[in-house]
Parts: structure tokens; sequence; C-alpha cells
């Protein structure tokens, strides 16, 4: 069952970001059969959380149902790109069998969202959880595509427990702030821990770099 209606609130206005979003999701898809990509990176704040937004929303944009989930169950910051002034169920409460509503509706038409919830004791845990699985399988008959946002990969497990229940694994690495080596490392550990990893999303690049983002592929 949906719950109430999310306002988006973007925080940074640009219209050159969504743009570069829009290229982004022309080059997904033409990666076959995903429904569902989560987005992980090496280090914090290197731009996962915003690129997963942006990407939900120029998805539905383009007239597809898409859920765009918060599996930072540590963090949860999802809820800053919307206004949300009542205590929301999210992931925790629904695996922990506290609440079956979890859905949010937003102002963007086709758009949905998953907020993290309560942060649990044990995310790690609550994510190797069967019933996150089962909720998974439940979602992709519902929806065109579920864009998922994790923990970097040097955080727990939790990015990779998640990525190998996806379909494929985005990377986003900031310009300039951590090592290719890091990098390359990050990326070889999720492939050896089961994870298809569909591309990296070079996040911050300077204008006169190029555009905003850019995307190689691996596949
Ligand atoms: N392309 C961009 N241009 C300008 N600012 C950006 C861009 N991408 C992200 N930011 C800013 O960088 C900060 C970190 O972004 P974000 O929260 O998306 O990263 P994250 O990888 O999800 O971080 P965390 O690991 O803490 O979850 C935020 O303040 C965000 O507004
Ligand atoms: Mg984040």
């Amino acid at each position: 069952m949906k719950l109430g209606k999310l306002e988006t609130r973007e925080l940074i206005d640009d219209s050159a970001m969504n743009e570069s979003y829009k290229t982004l999701r022309t080059n997904l898809l033409y990666t076959s059969d995903l429904k569902v990509i989560s987005l992980t990176s090496t280090v914090a704040n290197e731009g996962k959380t915003t690129t997963a937004y942006y990407l939900a929303k120029s998805y539905a944009e383009l007239g597809k149902k898409v859920l765009l989930m918060d599996c930072d169950l540590r963090k949860g910051s999802l809820k800053k790109f919307f206004t949300v002034k009542t205590r929301v169920s999210g992931i925790s409460e629904y695996v922990s069998g506290q609440s079956k509503d979890f859905i949010y509706q937003t102002d963007v038409d086709g758009l949905f969202v998953v907020l993290s919830g309560k942060k649990p004791p044990n995310p790690t845990e609550l994510l190797s959880n069967s019933s996150f699985e089962k909720m998974l399988e439940a979602l992709k008959e519902e929806f065109d595509l579920i864009i998922i946002d994790t923990p970097p990969m040097g955080i727990g497990a939790d990015a990779t427990i998640i990525g190998r229940n996806v379909d494929g694994v985005l990377m986003v690495v900031r310009n300039n702030f951590v090592s290719k080596k890091s990098v390359k490392k990050v990326k070889d550990d999720l492939v050896r821990t089961g994870s298809k990893v569909i591309g990296v999303v070079l996040n911050r690049i300077e204008k006169h770099q190029s555009d905003y983002y850019d995307y190689y592929g691996y596949y």
C-alpha cells in the first residue's frame, strides 16, 4: 500500500546536472535487462545519493515507474531530497516486521521512494535477512526500475550484500578524491563477491574538463 506524497527538494539547482543524468540514463538504457541497480563508491561523500536521486527522477520523467530506495541504513540521507514532515516508516520497519506500509509517492509522476527508516542496531544483518530479498522480489513485480542507494564499500558489508542481489552495480567516483588504485580494488572486490559492475560514474568533473558527469561502461 502506498503512503502519502513526499515533495521533492533539490539541493543543487542546476539544469546542467539534470542534463548530465539524462546522458547517464541514455547510456544505461543500452545495457540490457537492468531492473534493479545499486550505487556504491569507494569512500563516503563521492555523490552516490545525489546520483541515485537524479538518475531515478530522470527515468521517471521518461515515463517509467521507478522506485528509489535508501539502503544506506546507517546514514539514511535520501530524505534530504524530500520534505519529510512526520516520522516515516522505512526499510528497517518493513524488514523487521514493524510496518507493512513503507512506499511513498512523490510529486514527480512515476517516482516512488522508500526511505531507510530508523537506524537499526544491525544494518548488515537486516540486509542479509531473507525478508529483504523477498521484499526486492515483490517490488520487482510492481516497478519498471529500482534504484538502490547504499553505503560506501569501505563501510561494512552492506554494499557487497546488496550488490549481489541486484542486476548491476554503478560505482560513483568523485573526481580527484580517491586513488585509481583504491577504485580498482573496490571494483575487483565487487566482482569477486558476485556483483556485476555495469559502469562508473565520474562525479564532479570541472565544467572545463567536460560535462559534470561522464560514464564509462565496463561491459
Ligand atoms: N555533481 C555534484 N556537484 C556539486 N555537488 C555535489 C555533486 N554531487 C554531490 N555533491 C555534493 O557532495 C556532497 C556528498 O554528496 P552525496 O551525499 O550524494 O554523496 P554520498 O556518496 O551519498 O555520501 P555518503 O557516502 O556520505 O552517503 C553533498 O553535499 C552533495 O550535495
Ligand atoms: Mg549517501
